[in-house]
């Protein structure tokens, strides 16, 4: 297929600025080589906008500090979803790269444009929080809940992609805060935790996520957030947590994505932080993963 890559520099969705530069950190860890090497063609489309922090007040959006740079973010997820909705009308396939998580409201704002899909989102954390729940107000951390239209979301249609709860499926968490987890645990949304991953390994439980994800009519979108990982592995991110998933069961994880590509719509890596970074070892295994999860073999 025709990849084309999407950068999104975004910082304003997290406290640690140094994530703007993921995109280049993973182009220059040789992405479209990686892409090729999967037997894809592979298109750059640079990198979209994103106005910087010192430039705006954070308290510019409807919930002032309680959602920081809400405003900026509406209108970089606003462009983006336009991004990847043309990527999608002209037959290639969007591969977005971050930037933090809060992106995701304008990846999925495009793929599920017209389109009825599933959504398996790869995280040590929940990103369920809303205005009121968040203990930071960092956007990164409510993205999920932002995309998903709840609570305090209802109302930012510019947020919500529409997406069923029932198709969405959160893997490798490990990090909740108090009321995020209440408003999961009551939500629809299917939680794999690390736990899930010790008592039945990466293998069954994404197999799991991505039937659930698949019952969508139109297929799905993966949403990778590089802290799935353990630190270990992938030490360049912002909200590092301990205990995550393994160099190898990331891998096995990408390649159950790469089973069932067919009915992939589109696919994100995001939280990639270079100045947190041991050289460059995390970019490095975002390029490796998204080759896996586009089908990259080793026979
Ligand atoms: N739960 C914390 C918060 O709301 C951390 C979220 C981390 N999210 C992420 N995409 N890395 O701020
Ligand atoms: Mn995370
Ligand atoms: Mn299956
Ligand atoms: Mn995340």
């Amino acid at each position: 297929m025709d990849v084309r890559l999407i950068g999104v520099p975004m910082d304003l969705g997290s406290d640690r600025r140094g994530v703007d530069m993921g995109p280049s950190a993973i182009r220059y860890a040789g992405l479209a080589t990686a892409v090729e090497t999967a037997d894809h063609t592979c298109v750059d489309a640079g990198n979209l906008p994103v106005p910087g922090p010192e430039t705006r007040d954070s308290a510019s959006g409807e919930y002032g500090d309680r959602a920081k740079f809400l405003a900026e973010t509406r209108e970089v997820c606003t462009t983006l979803s336009d991004a990847v909705q043309d990527t999608l009308a002209d037959g290639q396939f969007p591969l977005v790269l971050g930037g933090d998580h809060s992106i995701a409201i304008g990846s999925l704002g495009g793929a599920a444009r017209d389109r009825d899909i599933g959504l398996v989102w790869f995280d040590a954390h929940g990103d369920y929080n809303t205005p009121s729940t968040t203990p930071t107000g960092n956007v990164h951390g409510m993205s999920l809940a932002a995309t998903l239209g709840v609570d305090e979301f209802v109302g930012h249609d510019w947020a919500r992609s529409g997406i069923d709860p029932a198709n969405t499926v959160l893997v490798g968490v490990r990090s909740l805060d108090g009321d995020e987890r209440d408003a999961l645990a009551a939500s629809e949304v299917t939680v794999y935790t690390m736990s899930d991953v010790d008592e039945r390994g990466v293998p069954a439980v994404a197999d799991e996520a991505f039937d659930i994800a698949t019952d969508a009519r139109d297929g799905f979108h993966v949403s990778l957030d590089m802290d799935f990982l353990d630190p270990d592995e992938a030490p360049g991110v912002g909200t590092p947590v301990r205990g995550g998933v393994t160099y190898r069961e990331a891998h096995a994880a990408m390649e159950g994505v790469a089973d069932h590509r067919d009915d992939l719509v589109s696919l994100e890596v995001v939280e990639v932080n270079p100045i947190l970074d041991d050289h460059n070892r995390t970019a490095e295994l975002a390029v490796e993963l998204v080759a896996s999860a586009l089908g990259k073999r080793i026979l």
